[in-house]
């Protein structure tokens, strides 16, 4: 729980105080409290950047410990740093904790704003469906300065509440968040926001000739679902940006079988979705002037005797018929379909988010979210986002030799995994193929949707990958 305050005096304070100390700066607020405990806090603290020295204010002051916090030197010191240390403090600071935020810097608002982000994120709690231990109590974290922060700590909140819904929807294993529990849980966020909202269930789906994401649904004992929601930021609804996200809700590869180490962690095949929904709430909740569209192709790719089988032809949303190589390369065969949806409704432009292809970790490794597009421009506004959000990603080459590659089919116009190819570029074209003229950029986020163990600005686990970074440049 996060709240603001204008401080006025440090000696009542009665919740721990956390105070940032410069390597090369005097304590400039905090003196009051060198006055009360007769000590200058950079005898006793280490100022060296993230370390904590928590001290006891032996009752000289209300508040009976003091965290404070190394920043390093002031030059060195940035708003990524700033985040991350808050980060940090929030997981250690135990009970009520009020952060003097004019010891970290002067720009008061972006600081609050930053602080309720990274509090908001470094909080979160995983495990739900635990019944063994006690679940963490929730620590009062209070922004304390001299100013009106109200509005910035509000918009902090929302950026790490959307990013944790998207980390929770993560976490969840594959027999809790079938594609209906995912459709039904957007359709719960529609009703509350008042927002129009449209589920493609398989009858329609037949008639609209969604062969993709029909063909790979077609092991499976769940039904799919074509996720669709509106969210209309001005008078009219133009200028739309779609965000598509893969919500695959657990991928076996089907009969191109996932050994047993790559089937682990399936369950999280549906980051893409999880973010792309994140991004979706951020936008609303912060009531961006912009116009959206939420398309969420939802399945998971099963085996069965009536699954899809290697060699098989499918015919797309768009016509296309696509001979399916590898049953493994399922995500781009739903999202070929709902790219094609997008371009139906109108989208000017298109986001994708997909946990796709394995090729992108050994590329980028998993803590840099692979990027591609038809429209340059657009690139360099996501990549100006991103480096406001400290969310790493990286352009790839689309090429035209590889449009050629996916030619490669005696039955069908393309193949949906040529062989012997650039995997992660591989799968980025065979999206091109479905988006036409639009300004499309897709984000591979098999590497970043999830990290394999606990950070600053959060658990093991689902990450909530680029929605921040999203609703950054939805906020232009
Ligand atoms: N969902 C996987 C990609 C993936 C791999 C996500 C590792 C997260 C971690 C995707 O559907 C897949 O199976 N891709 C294949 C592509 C191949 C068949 C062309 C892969 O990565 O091997
Ligand atoms: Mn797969
Ligand atoms: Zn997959």
């Amino acid at each position: 729980m996060i709240h603001s305050k204008k401080l006025v005096d440090i000696t009542t304070e009665a919740g721990n105080l956390i105070v940032g100390l410069f390597a090369d700066k005097a304590a400039g607020q905090a003196s009051v409290i060198e006055a009360a405990l007769g000590v200058k806090l950079s005898d006793v603290a280490d100022s060296k950047y993230g370390e904590v020295t928590i001290i006891s204010t032996l009752k000289k002051l209300e508040s009976p410990l003091l965290y404070v916090v190394g920043l390093g030197k002031s030059e060195e010191f940035d708003l990524e740093k700033f985040r991350n240390v808050i980060g940090k403090i929030s997981k250690k600071v135990k009970n009520n904790g009020t952060l003097l935020l004019e010891t970290f810097g002067d720009d008061l608002p972006t600081l609050g704003k930053l602080a309720a982000e990274a509090n908001g994120l470094a909080t979160f709690q995983t495990g739900i469906l635990k019944t063994e231990g006690k679940k963490q109590d929730s620590v009062a974290f209070t922004i304390a300065a001299d100013a009106d922060l109200d509005e910035a700590i509000k918009k902090g909140s929302i950026l790490a509440e959307a990013t944790n819904r998207a980390r929770a929807l993560v976490n969840l294993p594959g027999n809790y968040l079938t594609p209906t529990a995912l459709a039904d849980e957007v359709a719960k966020f529609a009703k509350e926001f008042d927002l129009e909202c449209r589920i493609i269930d398989k009858p329609e789906m037949e008639e609209m000739k969604m062969g993709g994401l029909l063909g790979v649904n077609r092991g499976s004992t769940e039904v799919p679902k074509m996720i669709v929601v509106k969210y209309q930021g001005t008078d009219t609804f133009e200028n739309v940006t779609a965000l598509v996200g893969k919500g695959l809700t657990f991928d076996t590869g089907g009969y191109t079988l996932k050994p047993r180490t790559a089937m682990n962690g399936m369950q999280g095949d549906m980051g893409g979705a999880a973010s792309a929904i994140g991004a979706f709430e951020a936008a609303v909740r912060l009531k961006l002037p912009v116009n959206l569209l939420l398309i969420v192709p939802s399945t998971d790719n099963m085996v069965s005797a009536d699954a899809i089988k290697p060699g098989d032809v499918i015919t797309m949303m768009g016509k296309k018929t696509v001979e399916v190589t590898n049953t493994d390369a399922e995500g781009r065969l739903i999202l070929a379909d709902a790219l094609a949806l997008a371009n139906e409704y109108g989208a000017s432009r298109i986001i994708n988010l997909a946990t796709l292809i394995g090729a992108i970790i050994v590329a980028l490794g998993s803590d840099i979210t692979g990027a591609f597009t038809n429209d340059e421009e657009f690139m360099t506004q996501l990549e100006a986002a991103s480096f406001e959000t400290h969310e790493q990603l990286w352009q790839m080459p689309l090429h035209p030799r590889d449009a050629k590659a996916l030619r490669n089919s005696v039955s069908a116009d393309l193949n949906n995994a040529p062989l012997g190819k650039p995997g992660a570029i591989m799968a980025a074209a065979f999206l091109k193929e479905f988006v036409g003229d639009t300004p499309w950029i897709h984000l591979d986020i098999a590497g970043t949707s999830e990290s394999k163990a606990a950070h600053d600005l959060g658990p093991k686990g689902g990450t909530g990958v680029m929605v921040r970074t999203i609703a950054k440049y939805l906020e232009g």
